[in-house]
């Protein structure tokens, strides 16, 4: 029994070490747990360090028992407002993201043990003011948003230890002035977008700080005037955006110093006249977007000195009128030319290309051209020209059959690969922009259908009719061409006619009152019976073609007629309705 007992004693003894053991493990274990949490609504992937509270966790401050070895954060759609010295314990922060949340202002030395930051997005807060150490101690980052803000003004210097960063987004915010100094520090700075605020001036040693900045987005700002030698600090900027900032004005010498420049973008600015004084001969731009200024004229020689250009944009200019003969004079390098979208434009020139050699597409859509001489792709047999002349407001007569022909080249250029593409599929005409332009070359696709989609707006029986789907005797060519034989022979007709008949008078007068009564008889005769009209069989006329000029030889023209006819892809319904169409009398004439 003693024994017994006493094994009893001790397996309770050994039962109690156990229960003790555990409990302090699990307390272990619990406290450890306590300390790192990951909040709701979060998502912490404690293998690759990442955390990712987004919107659905509504969170009031930055949680502060995340593992400590965190290397990239996201907060962003909450409702932080207060931000400071909460990223001390993360020092291994890569990245940091608190777009969209409230907050109003960054304390001095806030990512002061932060200098593993790589990239810190502040996009669409409340920020007003940014403190002067704001950003002190991160000596690795490269990228700072900071848009959608509302800061009103950036002290001096405040950039100064950002030795590493590559870019900068300070747009959609308030600033009106940059200090000279504003910039110190960044000279690595690449990418800098300050656009949409409310800046009216740059100062000529803003830039000096910023010596390698290749992408400068300046738009939607109100400079109203450029200054001489604002840039030219700026050796390798390769991108100005300078959009929608009401320039009205331009230095000779605002462009000076950047023998980089590749893409100048000065669309929806106040200018009264292109600014010809200021394309110095040293810039090497070959984008230029002068679109949506009150320029009236395009004078001679006026982008003379850009002999690098290859796509010139000219569009959305309510005022252009005119275009000198001259005006694209000296860019022989110009690949794309558009100038769309000029409601005044009713007239151009038909030698005003005659210079661009390199010319491959021409977008002339959205003007108010009624007619265009086939002079504007024939000088240096620019055949093979992309051509871009929908929504204008065509006159469809004999002056415009070479444009008949010019659309199907184009079309047929493509379509003999693929010729069922536009039958079993609706067509949908994409719009061409600066943007789609700048990243991609015209293709195939677009040039087929832009091809399709040029209407007549005149003459009445016309209107709304495909161009490149008219049947060539349809713009009145034939007509006119024809007229003339017809008249002529018509007169010889006539004198023949009354010939016989002066002879008939004077040799049968006096069977006269006879054939007078003859004439009446079957006259009544013709009207008791069922009358009708006598179809007299089509005079036959040869189809003498305008295109001697535009293809040297007629014997081609006829060839690739021929095999347009074969080649263009219609289906049972259209071929039908193809057929009937040429049966019907020309009366559409
Ligand atoms: C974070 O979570 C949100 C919602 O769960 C998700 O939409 C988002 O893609 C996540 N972000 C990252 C970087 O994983
Ligand atoms: C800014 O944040 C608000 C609230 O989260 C959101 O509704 C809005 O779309 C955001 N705007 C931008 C430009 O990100
Ligand atoms: C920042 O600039 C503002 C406005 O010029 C000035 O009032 C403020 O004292 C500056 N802050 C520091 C710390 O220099
Ligand atoms: C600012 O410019 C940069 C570089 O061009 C671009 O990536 C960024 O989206 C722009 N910011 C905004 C808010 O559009
Ligand atoms: C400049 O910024 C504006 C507005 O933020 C944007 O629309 C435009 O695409 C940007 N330009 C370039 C060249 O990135
Ligand atoms: C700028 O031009 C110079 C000389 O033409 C050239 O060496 C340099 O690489 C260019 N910079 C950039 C960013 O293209
Ligand atoms: C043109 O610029 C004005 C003023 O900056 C701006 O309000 C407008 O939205 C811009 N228009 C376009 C089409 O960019
Ligand atoms: C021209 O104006 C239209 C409408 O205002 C706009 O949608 C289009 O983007 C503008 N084109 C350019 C190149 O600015
Ligand atoms: C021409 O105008 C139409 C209708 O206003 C528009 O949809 C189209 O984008 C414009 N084309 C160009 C090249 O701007
Ligand atoms: C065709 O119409 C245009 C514009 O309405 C006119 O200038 C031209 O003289 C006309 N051509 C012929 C041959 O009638
Ligand atoms: C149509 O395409 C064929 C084959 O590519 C070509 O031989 C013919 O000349 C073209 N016709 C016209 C009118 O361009
Ligand atoms: C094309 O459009 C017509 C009428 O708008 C519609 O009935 C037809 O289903 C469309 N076809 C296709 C392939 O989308």
């Amino acid at each position: 029994m003693k024994k017994s007992s006493s094994t009893m004693m001790r397996l309770s003894k050994i039962s109690i070490i156990i229960i003790i053991i555990t409990t302090i493990l699990l307390i272990i274990i619990n406290g450890s747990n306590a300390s790192r949490t990951c909040p709701r609504g979060c998502d912490c992937i404690e293998t690759l360090l990442i955390t990712n509270c987004s919107e659905s966790s509504q969170l009031e401050y930055v949680p502060h028992t995340l593992n400590p070895a965190l290397k990239k954060l996201y907060l962003p759609q909450n409702n932080i407002r207060r931000i400071d010295s909460a990223f001390d314990v993360y020092k291994n922060l890569i990245y940091l993201d608190l777009s969209s949340n409230l907050i109003s202002t960054i304390v001095d030395d806030n990512f002061r043990y932060n200098n593993e930051l790589q990239i810190i997005l502040l996009k669409n807060n409340t920020l007003v003011t940014l403190r002067p150490k704001a950003f002190n101690g991160l000596n690795q980052l490269k990228i700072l948003d900071l848009s959608y803000n509302r800061i009103e003004m950036i002290n001096d210097t405040i950039f100064k230890n950002l030795n590493t960063l590559q870019i900068l987004d300070l747009s959609y915010n308030l600033l009106k002035v940059l200090n000279e100094n504003t910039f110190v520090g960044l000279r690595n700075l690449i990418n800098l977008n300050i656009s949409n605020n409310l800046i009216t001036k740059f100062t000529t040693n803003l830039f000096s700080n910023t010596p390698v900045l290749i992408h400068l987005n300046a738009s939607f700002n109100e400079f109203e005037h450029l200054d001489d030698n604002w840039f030219i600090a700026l050796y390798d900027l390769t991108v100005l955006d300078l959009s929608s900032c009401h320039i009205a004005s331009l230095s000779p010498n605002c462009f000076n110093g950047l023998n980089n420049l590749t893409i100048l973008n000065l669309n929806n600015n106040s200018l009264m006249a292109i600014p010809s004084a200021s394309f110095l001969p040293k810039n090497v731009i070959q984008v230029l977007n002068i679109g949506q200024n009150p320029f009236p004229f395009i004078h001679p020689k006026s982008f003379y000195h850009l002999k690098h250009l290859k796509r010139l944009y000219i569009t959305n200019t309510s005022s252009l009128a005119k275009i000198h003969v001259d005006a694209f004079d000296g860019i022989e390098n110009v690949e794309i030319l558009e100038l769309s979208n000029n409601q005044a434009l009713k007239h151009i020139d038909a030698n005003v290309f005659d210079n661009l050699y390199s010319l491959s597409s021409l977008i002339l859509s959205n003007n108010s051209f009624e007619n265009l001489q086939i002079d504007l792709i024939t000088k240096y047999k620019k055949f093979d020209l992309y051509l871009d002349v929908r929504g204008n407001p065509f006159n469809c007569n004999c002056s415009l059959e070479w444009l008949n022909f010019h659309l199907i080249r184009m079309f047929n250029k493509t379509v003999s690969s693929n010729p069922d593409y536009f039958l079993n599929q609706n067509i949908t005409f994409p719009i061409f922009n600066l943007a789609t332009l700048l990243n991609e070359n015209v293709s195939e696709i677009i040039m087929k259908q832009n091809a399709l989609d040029v209407r007549c707006y005149s003459p009445f029986a016309l209107k709304d009719k495909f161009i490149i789907k008219l049947h060539k005797d349809k713009f009145g060519c034939f007509l006119l061409e024809s007229i003339i034989p017809i008249i002529i022979g018509a007169m010889f007709g006539m004198l023949i006619i009354s010939g016989v008949i002066i002879l008939l008078v004077i040799q049968c007068r006096n069977q006269l009152s006879g054939f007078v009564k003859n004439q009446l008889y079957y006259n009544e005769n013709q009207r008791n019976s069922n009358n009708h009209f006598d179809l007299y069989p089509k005079p036959e006329f040869v189809f003498i073609s305008t295109y001697n000029d535009f293809y040297k030889s007629p014997a081609n023209i006829n060839a690739a007629m021929e095999e347009f006819s074969v080649h263009y892809p219609l289906n049972q319904q259209q071929a039908t309705a193809h057929h009937q169409q040429h049966q019907q009398p020309t009366t559409e004439l």
